[in-house]
């Protein structure tokens, strides 16, 4: 077989790979994971979500990642994300589902004719000081957040101060070793129904200031304590994700793909810096259990991973991330000796891809945004012979109206003036909400204006009136009473 050096970019990115436990992911392209903004107050997947899955499922992705999914349902980062609540057959019903659509739809005439279907797994979160108990109404607004410190996140300026006291109206609770014990198990319970469901694994979200992150963040965790059953070889950093790592290999077969995304930096004074994160993913690799890796960076409070500077504007030629991994590879077990490693952000053409595979800075590729706009990038325009590389450009688009909202709210920019989150949430939001109409069936569009299109329509009629107040209003009673 000619060397991976050898090959043409689509040939390269078309190669399949074979993950430590066996398992081969038929090309280089994943759909990285995207909270969706369809359930309500963390519930069940439903036909949107599936409408919208098999859009994906038909695209030609390696590998589909779902957005995330909070093992707990009383606390989750956004009023729209979904939650796995237990292992009922309801529960477990409706993710089989899911992971049926996101195979593609069998009427599709390219997914599963032309192409194998894509991995499927299913992105497991808590996100700890980040979950606000006013926006989300999943617990009441007293209730507060959870984390390895009491605080809240961390927002600079008057507005920021405003906001934050009106977000997370208390300071998070410090989970105790009984309560890390218990994340531990929500985790795990999580991971054995979505293996029952049908995925193909699960990837255990520990970046971006989650709570599995704001554990190894010596920020948010400035004195990691050692967890019962870890031995004591093992960074107490660590502790939390070794066991989540071991119970979902001790409850799940061999074959099912267990992934973790973890930070090379929090990109925050006094967080987790690269040299860290390259001893803590060596010490995860020398577990051998782990199939896949994904490199993200930043927090909320300094998003990294959703800057301007990773969109792919023309003139940006790489991830973010990329000089991390370069260092990082050479260090580790390639595939399938060792975990395959995912490059998110920025990865917005096709020679970009193919560099970073060819150059041994990742093996695999995760693409975000341009996903929300167009969900058959891979069929339609990277594996496509008949376009040429200038013509696979997938990002350099502006996001109508949202300068107009940064301005109000005082959301970062290129210059780092501004509240970075509300720089981020404008962006993601619109992202979303592309999400949401491909979930009704509509097609997404690039010149929806972020104020009319996005908040008047998608957010306020959609979201709220059709999504219908009265289930809106049952739905959250019913889960206040099962509090
Ligand atoms: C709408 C939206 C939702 C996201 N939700 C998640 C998520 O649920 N879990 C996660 O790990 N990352 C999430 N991200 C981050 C993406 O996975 C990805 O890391 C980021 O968008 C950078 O990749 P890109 O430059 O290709 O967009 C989200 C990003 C967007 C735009």
């Amino acid at each position: 077989m000619s060397s991976l050096r050898d090959l043409d970019d689509i040939e390269l990115i078309s190669t399949p790979i074979t993950l430590p436990n066996g398992v081969t992911i038929p090309n280089r392209l994943v759909k990285a994971a995207m909270e969706e903004g369809i359930a309500h107050w963390g519930g069940l997947p439903g036909e949107k979500h599936r409408k919208l899955y098999e859009r994906w499922g038909d695209g030609g992705w390696g590998v589909v990642i779902t957005g995330n999914v909070q093992v707990d349902p009383g606390h989750l980062a956004t009023p729209h994300d979904r939650s796995y609540p237990s292992s009922t057959p309801d529960t477990i019903a409706a993710y089989k589902q899911l992971q049926q659509s996101a195979i593609g739809s069998p009427e599709s005439s390219t997914s599963h004719r032309t192409r194998a279907p894509p991995l499927t797994i299913c992105q497991l979160s808590h996100p700890g000081l980040q979950s606000s108990s006013t926006a989300c109404f999943s617990r009441w607004p007293w209730s507060p957040a959870v984390a390895p410190i009491g605080t809240r996140p961390d927002m600079s300026g008057i507005m920021g101060w405003l906001i934050s006291r009106v977000l997370w109206p208390r300071q998070s609770r410090i989970l105790d070793v009984q309560g890390w014990l218990r994340i531990v198990d929500l985790f795990v319970d999580s991971a054995k129904g979505m293996e029952m469901a049908g995925w193909d694994g699960v990837q255990i979200h520990s970046a971006h200031g989650y709570l599995l992150a704001e554990w190894i963040s010596p920020l948010t965790n400035p004195e990691a304590f050692p967890l019962p059953g870890v031995p004591a070889s093992v960074d107490p950093r660590l502790h939390p994700l070794y066991l989540i790592v071991m119970g979902i290999r001790r409850s799940t077969p061999p074959s099912f793909v267990l992934s973790i995304k973890l930070n090379c930096s929090d990109f925050t004074h006094g967080g987790l810096t690269e040299d860290y994160a390259t001893t803590l993913i060596t010490e995860i690799v020398s577990w051998k259990k782990v199939d896949i890796l994904e490199i993200s960076g930043g927090t909320y409070s300094s998003p990294a991973f959703a800057t301007p500077e990773t969109v792919s504007t023309p003139d940006s030629r790489q991830s973010l991330f990329a000089h991390f991994t370069t260092s990082l590879l050479p260090h580790l077990p390639r595939p399938p000796g060792g975990p395959a490693i995912i490059l998110t952000g920025g990865m917005h053409d096709r020679p970009i891809i193919a560099s970073a595979i060819r150059d041994e800075a990742c093996d695999l590729v995760g693409i975000g945004r341009p996903a929300c706009i167009r969900p058959d990038i891979p069929n339609r325009i990277i594996l496509n012979p008949d376009l040429s590389a200038e013509q696979t450009r997938l990002g350099g688009y502006n996001i109508p109206g949202s300068n107009v909202v940064k301005r109000i709210f005082g959301g970062g920019s290129k210059s780092g003036e501004g509240i970075p989150l509300v720089g981020a949430g404008v962006s993601t939001l619109w992202h979303e909400w592309q999400l949401c109409r491909m979930g009704r069936g509509v097609e997404p569009d690039l010149g929806m204006d972020w104020i009319w299109g996005g908040v008047i329509l998608e957010l306020l009629w959609f979201g709220l009136l059709r999504g219908g107040p009265l289930v809106w209003f049952s739905s959250l009673w019913r889960s206040k009473i099962a509090l």
